[in-house]
């Protein structure tokens, strides 16, 4: 035991080179029902699984002899990405997407230190209801950032709502977003009921002293801070209520969590501006189709639509082929959950950066291995072979 240990003394510290280094240095330091509540699925994990094979499945064909030698400027423009009507520009097609209780990762700073990568890559960090720091001290710190040390980012914030039964409440908390400079609301509706997650309740999942959903607790008639699994979202949720959200903000309103191609075709028939193509990462309904796998359909179905929307997508990526594959389909831009999770247990604010900024180089170099002078090129280069069984 002893010449085991001094051995991975002096053994170097293997360089992060890729999102699956920061998983496997996250897994050693998190304790095991932290990682676990991160790490794992509902059921069987298929959807979770599935998510990441689905973009292996997928082949590129590249296209050679195309001059994409602008991608080598420093802070190469061609990655850069406009959002909802081009009101909004992202370094790379990359956004952090909303994860709960970031303060497990990272005690801490939590979301604190995710909103400072975010500024530093100029991309958008979508924050959760179920966040351990509270919006407003998130959005405070995200303007000191671009002040002091960024201002040249073009970083913005997007709230992700949970739609809670006590509606006043969930009305306060789109109000204070808003009021707190968020620029879009994301409405999460594949959660109207939590999935079943076994490592969770076998574990079992509890918050650590300390750590709570901030945003939730200065309800004082409810006991949502108390635990995560008992918060009371909002089963009986349905598209009567996206009127009543659109008529309390005057924000994009972005639903999260559409895999069926009716559910998108229904999204833009209520005048949404952005859908994301979403299973939750797996943690919902097992067995759900993975996302990629998703995303032609519902391409399909809006694409004769007057009303144009954002589509985005989440749910494993790993790799900037995997941005690739998403944007040659259709996406505007993928979000990410785990990856940042695994950025801010490894190394904090420097962690969330590093799995950003490799995800933007890979993302990079497969644009020009795929002859892509810009994103519009990813689309039109016809890249993909799809189901080649191999
Ligand atoms: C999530 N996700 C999530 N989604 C949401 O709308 N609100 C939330 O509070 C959370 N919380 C959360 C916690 C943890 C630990 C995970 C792993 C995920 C889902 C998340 O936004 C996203 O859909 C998935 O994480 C995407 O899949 P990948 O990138 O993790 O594979």
């Amino acid at each position: 035991v002893e010449k085991k240990s001094e051995m991975s003394l002096t053994q170097p510290i293997r360089a992060l080179l890729n999102v699956e280094d920061y998983h496997q240095q996250a897994k050693g330091k998190l304790s095991q029902m932290t990682y676990d509540f991160y790490s794992t699925g509902s059921d069987d994990q298929l959807t979770l699984i599935d998510n990441q094979l689905a973009f292996r499945r997928i082949k590129l064909r590249p296209k050679i002899l195309i001059d994409v030698s602008s991608h080598s400027a420093i802070n190469s423009i061609s990655c850069q990405t406009q959002l909802l009507n081009s009101t909004m520009t992202i370094s790379f097609p990359c956004i952090i997407a909303p994860t709960g209780l970031q303060r497990l990762a990272n005690s801490e700073y939590g979301e604190l230190a995710t909103v400072r990568a975010a500024v530093a890559c100029s991309t958008i960090m979508c924050v959760s209801t179920m966040a351990s720091i509270g919006m407003e001290r998130i959005a405070e710190e995200h303007r000191e950032q671009i002040k002091t040390n960024y201002p040249q980012s073009t970083s913005q914030l997007w709230y992700q709502l949970y739609v809670f039964t006590n509606r006043q409440y969930t009305q306060r908390l789109i109000e204070h977003a808003e009021r707190c400079g968020y620029k879009a609301l994301v409405v999460t509706v594949d959660v109207c009921v939590i999935g079943n997650r076994e490592c969770d309740i076998r574990n079992p999942f509890s918050l650590p002293e300390g750590i709570q959903a901030e945003n939730l607790i200065d309800d004082k008639s409810s006991d949502f801070a108390k635990t995560y699994r008992q918060a009371p979202i909002d089963a009986s949720l349905s598209w009567k209520d996206l009127k009543w959200i659109r008529s309390i903000t005057s924000l994009p309103i972005i639903l999260k969590g559409i895999i069926h191609p009716d559910d998108a075709r229904e999204a833009v028939k209520h005048g949404v501006q952005g859908i994301v193509v979403s299973n939750h990462g797996g943690r919902q309904l097992d067995t759900c189709q993975s996302t990629i796998d998703a995303l032609p359909d519902i391409m399909d179905a809006i694409s004769g639509e007057h009303h144009q929307i954002d589509v985005y997508i989440d749910g494993g990526v790993r790799r900037g082929t995997d941005i690739l594959k998403a944007m040659a389909l259709g996406a505007k831009a993928v979000l990410i959950g785990r990856p940042v999770s695994w950025g801010l247990a490894v190394d904090g604010m420097q962690g969330v950066r590093n799995v950003l900024d490799i995800l933007k180089k890979e993302f990079r170099v497969a644009m020009m291995l795929c002859g892509c002078q810009t994103i519009d090129d990813i689309r039109k280069n016809n890249l993909l072979v799809m189901n080649n069984n191999s």
